[in-house]
């Protein structure tokens, strides 16, 4: 074999893999999505956020404030729908890491949905659920 058609069969198989590689990404690169986390102030028992706090293409925005235990996410359903979910895993109580496609826990391995409900064992129960509503293009999360 010459030197140009290794050369050719080289470069050709490193494209290939590139773009394989890519396409197998892309669901990954989704929910890499950048989420915004923001430290609020309650204001009886509530915490307010604007409609603008979910930056391009993500659905959820990470609460955190000292009298909170654990943060809180606010997920955008559509655009009229929001939910709000304390991030506690409901096996052992451990923090749940958060990304555009729901919650997980690192210590046992449980998933949950942008709804708050359980997709892998070993938790058993959905997340706690805080009662969210829209008004004038603001979030209002009630902790109380
Ligand atoms: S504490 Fe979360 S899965 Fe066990």
């Amino acid at each position: 074999m010459n030197k140009d058609r290794r050369e050719f069969i080289k470069n050709s198989c490193t494209l290939c893999a590139g773009v394989l590689g890519l396409s197998a990404l892309l669901p990954t690169l989704q929910s890499c999505v950048a989420i915004n986390t923001l430290q609020l102030e309650p204001v009886n028992n509530s915490f307010q956020l604007p409609t603008t706090s979910f930056v391009e293409n993500s659905k959820v925005v990470v609460i955190k404030h000292q009298s909170l235990a654990f943060s809180i996410a606010v997920v955008k359903i559509n655009p009229t729908i929001y939910r709000s979910f304390e991030l506690k895993c409901t096996h052992q109580d451990n923090g749940l890491g958060v990304s555009n496609s729901g919650f997980f826990c690192s210590m046992h391995g449980s998933n949950f949905d942008l709804n708050g409900k359980v997709l892998t064992p070993p938790a058993s129960r959905n997340l706690k659920e805080y009662k969210t509503v829209l008004t004038n293009d603001q979030v209002i999360v009630s902790i109380a």
